[in-house]
C-alpha cells in the first residue's frame, strides 16, 4: 500500500514519530506522500521527510484555504524553495480550489492554482488537487493548462467523492482518483460510482489526520488503516485485496515516479 496523501508533519504525530513510522511499515505501507499546504509547512514537511528519505515523499504547494492577503509573497517563498531543491520534491500539492468555506479569494485561488500548474509542468511533477465545491472551475482551468503546457500535466484528485460524470472528466484529462476513508462510510455512494471505473486509475490515500475509515472513524487517521479501504475496493471490484494492493501501488509508483 502507498498512502498518497498524509499530513503527518502535523504536530499531533511528532511524539513517538519513529514508533509511528515503524507501525506503518510493519502493516505493509510501502511509502507515504506528505503534501505541503503553505510556506509555513515547508520546514515541518522537510524535517519529517529528511528523517525518512526513502519512505516519506514530500510535496510542496499553497492550499486554496491558505490563499489570503499575503499569497504573492507566499508563492514566491514556495517557488524559491522548489527551485532550490528540485530533486527533493516529488509533487506539487496540495493545491486546488475550495469554495466551501470562503469565496472571498475565489479569483486569487484560481490565479494561485494556475501558477502552481505552471510549476508542475516546468518541473515535470504530478499535482495533488484539492477540490471542494469547485469542480467546474478546476476542470476548466486544468483543461486550459493542459493545452498551454502540451498535455504535460498529470496528477490526482485527492479525496475524490464526486459523481460518475465528474470522475469521467477527471480520467479523460489523464488524472487519477485518490480514494480514502470515505469509501467505508455507511452512507457513502462512492463504491457504486467507482464500480464501472478502472482500478488502474485509482490511488489510495488517507488524508491523515482526517477521514479515518470505519471502524476508526473520528480518530486520528494512520496510513495502515488503509487496509479497510483496500478491503472495500476488493468488494467493489470483485478481486482480492492483494490485487487491489498491487494495482494501486503500481499506479502510485507511476504517478509519482517513485521507482
Ligand atoms: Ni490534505
Amino acid at each position: 500500500m502507498i498512502d498518497t496523501h498524509a499530513h503527518i508533519d502535523d504536530p499531533q504525530y511528532q511524539e513517538g514519530f519513529d514508533a509511528f513510522i515503524r507501525q506503518q511499515q510493519a502493516a505493509g505501507v510501502e511509502r507515504i506522500i506528505v503534501p505541503g499546504i503553505s510556506a509555513a509547512s515547508i520546514e515541518p514537511v522537510r524535517k519529517v521527510c529528511l528523517a525518512y528519505p526513502d519512505y516519506l515523499v514530500p510535496g510542496i504547494g499553497l492550499h486554496p484555504e491558505e490563499v489570503k492577503d499575503g499569497w504573492r509573497e507566499e508563492l514566491e517563498t514556495l517557488y524559491r524553495e522548489l527551485c532550490a531543491h528540485t530533486d527533493f520534491y516529488k509533487a506539487i500539492g496540495e493545491i486546488g480550489l475550495d469554495y466551501y468555506w470562503d469565496k472571498t479569494y475565489k479569483a486569487e485561488q484560481q490565479e494561485v492554482l494556475r501558477t502552481q500548474l505552471r510549476w508542475a509542468a516546468e518541473h515535470d511533477l504530478p499535482v495533488i488537487i484539492h477540490n471542494r465545491e469547485a469542480t467546474e472551475d478546476i476542470v476548466r482551468i486544468l483543461r486550459e493548462a493542459q493545452v498551454e503546457h502540451q498535455h504535460a500535466l498529470r496528477g490526482v484528485f485527492h479525496c475524490f467523492t464526486g459523481s460518475r460524470e465528474t470522475a469521467q472528466q477527471i480520467l479523460d484529462m489523464g488524472f487519477y482518483l485518490g480514494i480514502g476513508g470515505v469509501l467505508t462510510f455507511k452512507n457513502s455512494k462512492l463504491g457504486l460510482t467507482l464500480a464501472d471505473l478502472p482500478l488502474e486509475r485509482l490511488v489510495l490515500e488517507t488524508d491523515s489526520p482526517y477521514m479515518a475509515p470505519v471502524p476508526y472513524r473520528g480518530q486520528r487517521n494512520e496510513s495502515r488503516y488503509m487496509i479497510e479501504v483496500v478491503r472495500m475496493l476488493a468488494e467493489v471490484y470483485k478481486v482480492s485485496p492483494e490485487e487491489v494492493n498491487r494495482v494501486t501501488t503500481h499506479n502510485a509508483n507511476e504517478l509519482f515516479r517513485l521507482k
